[in-house]
C-alpha cells in the first residue's frame, strides 16, 4: 500500500524542499545523448544530417512503418501532413476538443476549417459516433489523438473514415509505444504525427516525425519541410561536392537539425526500459491512490498497449472537496511540479470568438478538462520523486 512509501516529513513544512522542486515532465538524458551532441557539435555539422537520416530509419523501423520524415515539431507534422491532403478553404477536418492547440492550429494554418466531436468520457478519445455525427459533406479528414498515450477505437474511426472517403491523420504526440490490435499507432492513417518535445516519451529537445505508407506524400513533405527546395537539398553541403538544388514550392522551415537527432537517437534506444519504468510508476499511482476521492485513468482495453504518457486524475470539487485549480495550487506549494492536459479546446477566447464553439456544446470535454490534472510520470523520477507525489496528493486531499 501506498502507506509503506510515505515518507515521514514534519507537521508543518512541505514534503518537498523547494531547492528539489520536482519538474513536471523533466525527461531522462544519460550520457550517451550528452556524448553524441558534443560529437555533433565537434564534427561541424549541426544541421540536417546523416544523424537525421539515421534516427528517420531507426524511428520507421521501430513503428513498423515504410517512410518516415523528421520535422521540427509534430506541430510542423500535423501542419505538413495537412499539406499533403491538398485541402482547400471550406473543407473541413474533425478532431477532438481534448487536444493541445496544435492539433487545431494546424488544421487553421492548412486553410481548412476545424470541426470538433466529442471524446468519450472514459476513453478520454474522440468518440467514433461523435465523430459520424460531425461528418458532412465538406468533411475531407479526421484527426484522432491517442491521449495519454491510449489508442482511440481505431476499427470504429476507420470504418467511420472509409465510409465517408475520410483521410486519416494520427495525432500520436502522446502515442510513441501505444499500439492498437497488434499495430502500432501511427500506421493506421494516411499519416501519423509524432512529437519528441521536452516533456514526450522521446525527446529531442523540439523535433517530430511524419509516418506515411505512401512515398509520394512522404517526398513532398521532405520538400515542404525544407523551403520547398528539391529532393535532398541538405546534401549540397556534403562531400559529394555541391548540387544544385531547385525551389519547386514555397515550402517551410520545418527540418531537424542532426544535434536533435544525436538525442533522439538514444532516447529511441531507451524507448522500451522507459515506458518500463513508467508503466511500474503507473501502477504504483493506481495502488496507492486506489482510496482517495479521485478519478483514476480507466484500466487499459484488451489487445491494446497504452503508452503511459499522462498520468491524470479528475478532481471534482464535490468529491474531493477542493477544486481542481486549488489541487493544482496545491501540488506546487507542496513542490511538486503538475500540469493540465487540457483545458477543452472551446474554453480558450481565439476559438469560441472565431468558430462560436462554447464549451458545454462538448459536455464530456468541458467536464474533463475542467477536473484533470496530470502528475509527475518521467522515467527519470526516482523511488523516492515517487513517493514524494504520492505523500503530497495524499496530504493535499488531507488523507
Ligand atoms: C496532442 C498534441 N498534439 C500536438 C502537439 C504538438 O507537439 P510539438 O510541441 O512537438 O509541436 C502536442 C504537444 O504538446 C500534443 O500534446
Amino acid at each position: 500500500m501506498s502507506g509503506e512509501r510515505v515518507r515521514p516529513r514534519g507537521p508543518t513544512g512541505p514534503v518537498r524542499s523547494a531547492d528539489r522542486f520536482l519538474v513536471f515532465g523533466a525527461p531522462a538524458i544519460g550520457d550517451e545523448e550528452v556524448d553524441e551532441v558534443v560529437a555533433s557539435l565537434r564534427s561541424g555539422w549541426l544541421g540536417t544530417g546523416p544523424k537525421v537520416a539515421r534516427f528517420e530509419v531507426e524511428f520507421r523501423t521501430y513503428k513498423g512503418a515504410a517512410h518516415a520524415v523528421a520535422v521540427s515539431s509534430c506541430t510542423a507534422a500535423l501542419h505538413l501532413s495537412m499539406l499533403a491532403l491538398r485541402l482547400q478553404p471550406g473543407d473541413e477536418v474533425v478532431t477532438t476538443p481534448m487536444t493541445f492547440a496544435a492539433t487545431v492550429n494546424a488544421i487553421i494554418h492548412a486553410g481548412a476549417t476545424p470541426v470538433l466531436a466529442d471524446v468519450d468520457p472514459v476513453t478520454m478519445n474522440l468518440d467514433p459516433a461523435a465523430v459520424a455525427a460531425a461528418v458532412t459533406p465538406r468533411t475531407r479528414a479526421v484527426v484522432p489523438v491517442h491521449f495519454a498515450g491510449r489508442p482511440c477505437e481505431m476499427d470504429d474511426l476507420l470504418a467511420v473514415a472509409a465510409a465517408r472517403g475520410l483521410a486519416v491523420i494520427e495525432d500520436c504526440a502522446h502515442a510513441i509505444e501505444t499500439e492498437y490490435h497488434g499495430r502500432a499507432a501511427g500506421t493506421f492513417g494516411d499519416f501519423g504525427c509524432f512529437s519528441f518535445y521536452v516533456t514526450k516519451n522521446v525527446v529531442t529537445g523540439e523535433g517530430g516525425m511524419v509516418l506515411t505508407s505512401s512515398e509520394d506524400h512522404a517526398a513532398r513533405i521532405k520538400v515542404l519541410a525544407l523551403h520547398g527546395m528539391s529532393k535532398d537539398a541538405w546534401k549540397r553541403f556534403s562531400d559529394e561536392g555541391y548540387r544544385h538544388y531547385f525551389v519547386t514550392e514555397a515550402g517551410y522551415k520545418y527540418n531537424m537539425m542532426d544535434i536533435q537527432a544525436a538525442i533522439g537517437i538514444h532516447q529511441l534506444a531507451r524507448v522500451e526500459a522507459a515506458w518500463r519504468r513508467r508503466a511500474a510508476i503507473w501502477d504504483e499511482y493506481l495502488h496507492a491512490f486506489a482510496d482517495l476521492p479521485l478519478g483514476l485513468p480507466a484500466a487499459p482495453a484488451p489487445d491494446t498497449r497504452h503508452a503511459y504518457h499522462l498520468f491524470t486524475v479528475l478532481v471534482d470539487e464535490e468529491r474531493a472537496g477542493l477544486s481542481r485549480d486549488a489541487f493544482l495550487d496545491a501540488m506546487t506549494a507542496e513542490n511538486i511540479g503538475v500540469g493540465v492536459h487540457y483545458l477543452s479546446i472551446p474554453e480558450h477566447p481565439f476559438y469560441s470568438e472565431r468558430f462560436g464553439w462554447r464549451p458545454d456544446d462538448f459536455p464530456h470535454a468541458m467536464r474533463i478538462g475542467r477536473r484533470t490534472v496530470s502528475l509527475p510520470l518521467s522515467p527519470a523520477l526516482s523511488a523516492d520523486d515517487v513517493a514524494d507525489v504520492v505523500a503530497a496528493v495524499r496530504k493535499v486531499l488531507g488523507r
